[in-house]
């Protein structure tokens, strides 16, 4: 399907979100010829650089695997830098430079501007781009993650945009509702009866859902200092993930009706206690063989900080469909592995055949990396009376779809020029979502420490053990006999 004419404006454009991101999206889409020749990229970005430094900086081809030169000459020529500052520069000389563009292109007057800067400068842009809007086309203006950084702020912000800016205009990013298997949780829950007969306390002890990562802090010590774990990553990814595993049918298939449902679910999460929370801080270790510093090490970062990069917690939605059974959920920077999974566990029965079956059954939503979802159950091992073994059922979506799954990002920008706010958060999501994280910020201790390279801190498996429980990490799966189905 070719999208519409517009004129794509990308704030932070000299940043590593634009690079590695939002640039190849745009390739992806050019090189399925979905953008009309109709499609200008103008980045603004504070430095003083020409077009010709600008894009020489971009070393694209870096960030898209096997690029076809012909698509990245097409996708370079479009690209068009505007030298501008939105904290000091005059706004008419925004306006002036927007303008020249669109005379030069002759384009439809539709504008996709996207805000990849920090929350604390939304509202000033929201305000400059707001002048450009005009009713007889259309102007989304998209809003990366963060959406502020706790409820007032996040409030306030959200009153400043709403006052120059319509809801159905605003898009605020989760780049994990772009994420294809996280888009497959719906699909898998209400297209299957087999799974939808299942989905509910009578039959799931309990959810676990990770996100773990081998990255540390990275050049972003500067953000992430400020805001750690629990803001960086529970607040909107993994409350995201819940908000779509536990949530009610909705009422119809539209994105209002489905943001209804994820917002329910996060009005229903029991404020959590003190014992509910472990945080964790990264000291010196190895990620595979290489030896990595502790997070006070890092550049950028003071040696008292006691920001957490860590966190596993336990949770409670408080909905009949879920009632006493926990969700844990746990993510870390500098882990052992990267994968982000869900797993919801079923309850362990002993069978009338008079054995208890060797592992309980699970279904597995691998999210990334080996996109897929797999299901174990119990088999009779042969010639041996009574005893069992778990294997595996395991559908992986590249081996049957092939590799060329979009992007996370690419699904993001395509809704945006489509106008489909399904995978994006609403307000009343994330005001919910900071009001549940505020009070947990409020009850939690300073982190304890963890070797980077391990799971994560021994206190995290104390508190599944607590619950006769325990994690399943990422080879857990991988220990069951996989029968692929592809
Ligand atoms: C971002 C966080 O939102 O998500 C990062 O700010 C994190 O700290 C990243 O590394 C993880 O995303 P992904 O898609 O690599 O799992």
């Amino acid at each position: 399907m070719i999208l519409e004419s517009q004129m794509i404006i990308i704030f932070g454009g000299t940043g590593d979100l634009t690079r590695r991101k939002l640039l190849p999206s745009l390739y992806h889409l050019l090189k399925k010829k979905q953008l009309t020749d109709c499609t200008p990229i103008v980045c603004l970005g504070r430095q003083k650089i020409t077009r010709e430094s600008f894009l020489k900086n971009l070393t694209i081809d870096k960030f898209i695997e096997d690029s076809d030169d012909a698509v990245v000459q097409d996708l370079l020529g479009r690209i068009e830098y505007l030298s501008f500052d939105v904290l000091t520069g005059s706004p008419p000389e925004f306006y002036a430079g927007i303008e020249a563009i669109r005379q030069k292109y002759k384009c439809a007057a539709n504008s996709l501007i996207y805000l990849a800067l920090p929350t604390t400068v939304f509202q000033k842009t929201a305000e400059l781009v707001g002048v450009l809007l005009d009713e007889t086309c259309w102007q989304r203006v998209v809003f990366e993650k963060p959406f502020g950084e706790d409820v007032v702020s996040a409030r306030k912000l959200n009153e400043s945009i709403m006052s120059v800016l319509r809801e159905d205009q605003i898009f605020r990013v989760d780049h994990y509702l772009g994420k294809e298997l996280v888009q497959n949780i719906l699909t898998l829950r209400f297209a299957n009866e087999i799974f939808a007969s299942t989905w509910h306390e009578q039959i799931i002890d309990h959810i676990q859902i990770t996100v773990s990562e081998t990255l540390g802090v990275e050049k972003r010590a500067g953000y992430y200092d400020r805001s750690g774990a629990v803001r960086d990553m529970v607040q909107n990814h993994l409350l995201q993930l819940l908000s779509f595993v536990a949530m009610e049918p909705p009422r119809a298939g539209t994105a209002d009706a489905l943001r209804d449902a994820a917002a329910a679910v996060i009005g229903h999460l029991r404020p959590v206690e003190k014992k509910d929370v472990v945080l964790g801080q990264y000291g010196s270790g190895f990620v595979g063989n290489s030896p990595v510093v502790g997070y006070t090490a890092e550049d950028g970062v003071s040696d008292e900080s006691v920001t957490e990069t860590y966190v596993a917690l336990r949770t409670y939605v408080d909905a009949p469909r879920w009632q006493g059974v926990p969700f844990y959920l746990r993510t870390g920077k500098r882990l052992k592995h990267r994968y982000a999974d869900i797993r919801l566990v079923f309850k362990h029965k002993t069978s009338p055949l008079g054995t208890i079956p060797d592992e309980p059954n699970m279904i597995i939503i691998r999210i990334q990396p080996d996109e897929g979802i797999a299901l174990t159950f119990n088999v009779r091992k042969p010639g041996d009376s009574g005893n069992t073994e778990s294997v595996l059922m395991d559908f992986c979506h590249h081996c049957h779809f092939g590799p060329n799954t979009p992007e996370a990002y690419e699904s993001i920008l395509r809704n945006v020029m489509l106008g489909d706010h399904s995978i994006f958060p609403r307000w009343d999501w994330i005001e919910a979502s900071w009001k549940y994280i505020d009070g947990l910020r409020r009850i939690v201790s300073p982190p304890g420490n963890y070797t980077a390279g391990s799971e994560g801190p021994v206190e995290a498996d104390t508190l599944l053990a607590q619950d006769g429980r325990k994690w399943l990490n990422d080879n857990s799966s991988q220990q069951i006999i996989p029968l692929h189905l592809g």
